[in-house]
Order: C-alpha cells, then structure tokens, then sequence
C-alpha cells in the first residue's frame, strides 16, 4: 500500500511538474522581450495581431487562447467594438460620398461576422479551437437561426435609405441561398440589391480571389463602389478595391 502511494506521488508530481514546466517557456519566452507575463497579455496581443492581419493563415486558435476568445466574443467589449466600428461607419457615409442618384453607388456587406453572429454555432464547437467542420457548420446554417449584429443591422437600412445599392458578397455556397435569405429577412434585413454567393467554379478559387471576381463584376456593370464592411481581411484585399473598407473585429477564424 505504502508502495502504492509513493508511486502515486511521484506520477502526480511529475505531472504537475510538466505543466508547470509547459508554461514557464511560455513565460520565459514572453517576458524575455520584456512585454507583459500572463497568459491574458498573451493572447490578447495574439488576437490584436490577428485583427491587424499580421497573422494571417491560422486553421484553429492557439488552444492556450481558445478561453481567451470565447471571452472576448461573449463580451460587452466586443460589442462596444462593434458598435464603434458602425459609428466610424456612419461618420464616413454621411460625409463621403456624391451620389449620383443613377442607381450606381454600391455598398458591399459581408454575411458572416458582418449582417449574422455565428457565435451560437461556434459556441457549441469550440470557439475556433476545433477545425471547422463544414458539414455541420453547413447543416446550422440551414437552420436559419443566426441571430443579427445590431450595429450592423441599424446602419444597413440607413445605408441602404441614403440611396446607396446593397450588395451582399458572402463565401457561402449557393446551395445556401434559401436558408441564408430566410435568416437574413426573419432577423430584419431587406431590400438589398444582389446576394453573390459561391458557385461551384468559385469553390475552387481562394475566397479573397472569389471576393475580387465579385467587385470586378460590378465595376463591369458601372458600380462606384463606396464602402465595404466585413469581418474578414480577404473580402478587402485585392482589385478594384472600395473607396473605405471597414474590419469588423473575429477573431475566432480566418479565411484566406
Ligand atoms: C462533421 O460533422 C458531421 C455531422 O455532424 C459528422 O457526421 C462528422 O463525423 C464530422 N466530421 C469530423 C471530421 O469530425
């Protein structure tokens, strides 16, 4: 019995000892350049630079930051930053822009992180810690039950009162389109102009690739593009671009 115990002391501290030892690098790494020591320092700075896009390319969050973003997603402070983000918005539309009145002044949205919260899915998996699954990300979707992001809601109809085309580019597919619509009309959004989902051909093409293909096709049809809003860094980067892009802050995926 004594054996037993002992046994079980030392397999107890050794562990102990490794996740200890684990975090001590962490530490030492961190706090070598003299910037901060705590894990929440950590992540916090990891998920700025993923804001910024100095990190780009992650398939999953850092798992020692997983607790750290489901924080900051389910937080009163994402949704002040949210809600800034539509301020800064409002500031520039009501300023910025000559309409023409000749039913060419377009203003682009994204779906995801933008007009609809997936939060509710990811909650269930994860919060970007596990590799997203599209079959059951997909079949959610169908479900139609993504709720609205107020801010966006809110300056989506005084966009769209202003004069200004909406046009919906999302990088879901267009077998979507039903469920998307209905999601999109049940939380309050109408009246925009085009909804551009993926075709099968676009599958194939880098969403950032995708997302150009889009706004080129409306410079083609005459478009002035004024403003794009989205949660993604690859709905912005590329030709022809839009006078002002605004990055809505997720930090719980990327898509490149
Ligand atoms: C993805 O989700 C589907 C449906 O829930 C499930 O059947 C499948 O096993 C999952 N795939 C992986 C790799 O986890």
């Amino acid at each position: 019995m004594d054996n037993f115990v002992a046994l079980f002391l030392i397999i107890s501290s050794l562990f102990t000892t490794s996740v200890i030892a684990d975090w001590n690098i962490l530490k030492q790494r961190w706090s070598r350049n003299g910037v901060g020591d705590s894990l929440k320092n950590y992540c916090e700075s990891w998920r700025m630079n993923v804001e910024v896009s100095n990190i780009r390319g992650f398939s999953v969050v850092p798992q020692e930051c997983v607790g750290h973003v489901k924080k900051y997603m389910t937080s009163t402070q994402y949704k002040a930053d949210s809600k800034r983000a539509a301020e800064e918005i409002k500031l520039y539309f009501s300023g910025c822009c000559t309409l023409k009145g000749d039913g060419k002044d377009a203003w682009i949205f994204d779906i995801d992180e933008t007009l609809l919260s997936t939060i509710p899915y990811y909650n269930k998996h994860g919060f970007g810690g596990e590799k997203l699954n599209s079959t059951s990300f997909e079949a959610w979707i169908k479900e139609s039950t993504a709720p609205a992001l107020d801010h966006t809601l809110e300056i989506f109809h005084e966009i769209k009162n202003r004069g200004f085309k909406i046009f919906l580019i999302s990088s879901r597919r267009e077998t979507l389109r039903s469920a998307t619509v209905d999601n999109l009309i049940k939380v309050g959004y109408h009246g925009w102009s085009n909804l551009m989902l993926r075709a099968l051909d676009d599958e194939l093409m880098e969403v950032k690739k995708y997302q150009s293909k889009m706004r080129q096709r409306l410079v083609d049809e005459g478009y002035r593009i004024w403003g794009i809003v989205g949660d993604q860094w690859s709905s912005f980067e590329g030709l022809p671009s839009a006078k002002r892009a605004f990055k809505l802050p997720n930090s719980m995926y990327h898509i490149a």
